[in-house]
């Protein structure tokens, strides 16, 4: 009996919490291309709208540095900016190439199509998806 409650427990938090991958589907995908090496990037750039989210996530994996060697408040800090930057997006805060943010010009806010657990499963993602896939 203990087991079954346990059981449905957890299956309720699966079914409850946003799926970030299914949020990826829905609100970035027609922009962001989820996987793309430098070279098709180059030979697909006239088509691309944004660029795709395997650079996005290690560029920002890359520029948000923090002193300690902590991988728990880098994820964090990262996720933040994620959060922040889909319904907030600023040519400031930007870490595109200045090439890049020439061509694609700055992402459009997605304030109103997405709400904060959205956010939250999708920066989560964006994180662990590339966790040792190289741009
Ligand atoms: C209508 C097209 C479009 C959609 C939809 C879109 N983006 Fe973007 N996004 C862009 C473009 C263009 C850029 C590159 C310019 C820039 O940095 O603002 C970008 C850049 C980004 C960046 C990088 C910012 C940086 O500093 O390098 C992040 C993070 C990002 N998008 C996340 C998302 C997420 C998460 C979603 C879905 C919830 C999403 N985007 C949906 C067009 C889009």
């Amino acid at each position: 009996m203990k087991r079954v409650v346990a059981i449905s427990l957890l299956l309720g938090a699966i079914v409850f919490a946003s799926d970030g991958y299914e949020v990826y589907k829905k609100n970035c995908m027609s922009c962001h291309v989820e996987i793309m090496g430098k070279e098709e990037v180059l030979k697909n750039f006239n088509k691309m709208k944004a660029p795709p989210m395997v650079e996005v996530s290690n560029r920002l994996k890359e520029n948000i540095l923090i002193k300690d060697d902590e991988e728990d408040l880098h994820r964090h800090l990262f996720i933040l900016f994620v959060k922040d930057y889909i319904t907030n997006p600023k040519i400031d805060n930007s870490m595109c190439h200045a090439g890049a943010l020439e061509k694609f010009g700055v992402m459009p806010s997605l304030e109103g199509k997405i709400n904060n657990e959205e956010k939250q499963a999708v920066a989560e993602w964006l994180y662990d998806r590339y966790e040792n896939v190289k741009f």
